[in-house]
């Protein structure tokens, strides 16, 4: 009896121990609430808000999560407030200096900023985020597994007299009441009756839908006599992070971008001069032969360098409602990841039929999955070509890890090793403490015993 209160009491010490130690740097998670923006029937919201609610320090961000909803907190489904987008950039600031809330993030390329873009190969000002996505958002998966983390707000990399700041972009589109919601939701330039982009710049000749037609306030049509009410809305998001630590391997976030040439775009209509990435495209009807034929799939693809090389970790993509899939392969076409679209099949928020509502993503196991400096990375994007569609998009998100430390045992790996440990040190300790008691314990209880049934101990 006593032997088994005596190991009860360890066990206790020894949970204990275990619960000291997962408190040290426990997943922490707050939600926010975007600036409030307000929409009626067939209405479009395009608003950069330069300095959110992010938490700060230097921490490893686990997970970003984000969603519209009303001012009573309930979740919006897609066929009233269509979520095109939403993105989240980094940059630094100079300390105290406001920048003012605008309908672009051009504000943001003067010098006295310092965007921080992702590791992605775009240039210029366009897909330069951390996070973000569109309609999928509610069933997409974003967590990063341990032990990596997206390492953010390092003090050593912040110029001095700077601090780091977030800017979210939302593009939301109201469609209750549209003609044809998705038109709208697509940026159909003549259901927005628009002819002129927002820089009042004619639309190049053949441009029929895209972001340019669905600019901040622009309106989409409207059933005659339509009558709604105005509502206020916000994204709501959910950030999981942990402080920083030397055991959270840092992984870097690349976004492939199917349209990207990887030239210079000689066009001068294109959404920034700089890079050869351009976001959006369209998908061609198949026809009737093609119909006839079942041969109604769009497939487009881009050829993508690498700059750095290391472990997969993480990838998803990101497509419009039409999409099929999107494959990333290695340049010996081994597949990296594929990630296909879910379907909503009901009317609640998260399950809106017609709307992609989710992306599968890819956790490989770590090591497993690896890309190379230098690799000519293929990106395949498909879509449903039954009928044409305008300012469709094909992203694919990965995050990835240097490379692990060789199996050769150098200094290097030892010194890692050391760290993991020392982070299991005090649950050690406690271990090392219990069974110490334990044997004195027991051999006290021994010695006892034998005293007491008469025979020495040796
Ligand atoms: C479309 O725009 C033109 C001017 O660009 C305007 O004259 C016309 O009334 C608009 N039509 C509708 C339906 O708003
Ligand atoms: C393609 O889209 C059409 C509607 O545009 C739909 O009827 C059809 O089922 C879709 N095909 C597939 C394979 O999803």
């Amino acid at each position: 009896m006593r032997y088994c209160s005596q190991w009860h009491l360890l066990l206790a010490i020894f949970l204990l121990a275990l619960t000291v130690q997962a408190k040290e740097n426990e997943v922490k998670t707050a939600v926010f609430l975007s600036p409030k923006f307000v929409l009626g029937p067939g209405k479009v919201e395009n608003k950069f808000y330069h300095d959110i609610d992010f938490p700060r320090g230097h921490i490893a961000i686990k997970e970003f999560y984000g969603e519209v909803v009303d001012e009573w907190g309930n979740p919006v489904p897609l066929h009233e407030t269509y979520l095109h987008h939403w993105v989240v950039e980094r940059y630094y600031a100079p300390k105290g200096v406001e920048v003012p809330e605008g309908n672009g993030n051009q504000d943001l390329h003067l010098s006295k900023y310092i965007i921080v873009r992702n590791s992605g190969v775009c240039q210029g000002n366009v897909l330069g985020q951390y996070f973000g996505v569109g309609s999928e958002t509610r069933k997409t998966k974003t967590y990063v597994p341990d032990p990596y983390g997206i390492e953010v707000g390092n003090p050593v990399e912040i110029p001095n007299g700077y601090e780091e700041r977030w800017l979210l972009n939302v593009h939301a589109i109201d469609t209750r009441g549209a003609v044809d919601r998705l038109g709208c939701t697509e940026c159909r330039c003549d259901l927005y009756n628009i002819t002129r982009d927002e820089f009042d710049r004619p639309l190049r000749p053949g441009y029929m839908g895209g972001l340019l037609c669905c600019y901040d306030q622009t309106q989409c049509r409207v059933q005659e006599g339509f009558q709604s009410i105005k509502r206020s809305l916000y994204l709501r998001y959910t950030v999981k992070w942990v402080d920083w630590e030397d055991t959270i391997v840092p992984g870097k976030v690349y976004i492939l971008d199917v349209t990207d040439t990887g030239k210079m775009p000689r066009d001068s209509e294109r959404l920034s001069a700089l890079h050869g990435c351009k976001v959006e495209y369209d998908v061609e009807s198949c026809g009737t032969n093609g119909l006839a034929n079942n041969e109604c799939l769009d497939t487009k693809k881009a050829s993508i360098v690498m700059p750095h090389g290391g472990s997969v970790i993480y990838g998803v993509a990101h497509q419009h409602s039409g999409g099929a899939g999107a494959t990333l392969y290695g340049e010996d076409g081994r597949v990296i990841c594929s990630s296909l679209p879910i379907y909503g099949e009901g009317k609640e928020p998260g399950n809106e039929a017609g709307y992609i509502v989710g992306m599968s993503s890819c956790y490989p196991q770590p090591g497993t999955v690896k890309v190379f400096e230098g690799e000519t990375l293929i990106l395949e994007s498909r879509y449903n070509s039954t009928q044409k569609h305008t300012g469709v998009m094909a992203l694919f998100y990965i995050l990835v890890a240097d490379p692990p430390p060789k199996p050769m045992h150098s200094l290097q790996t030892s010194v890692h090793e050391l760290k993991m440990l020392s982070k299991y040190a005090w649950a050690l300790v406690f271990i090392g403490v219990a069974v110490a008691v334990a044997v004195i314990l027991s051999v006290g209880y021994l010695q006892r015993n034998e005293r007491e049934s008469g025979y020495q101990s040796i």
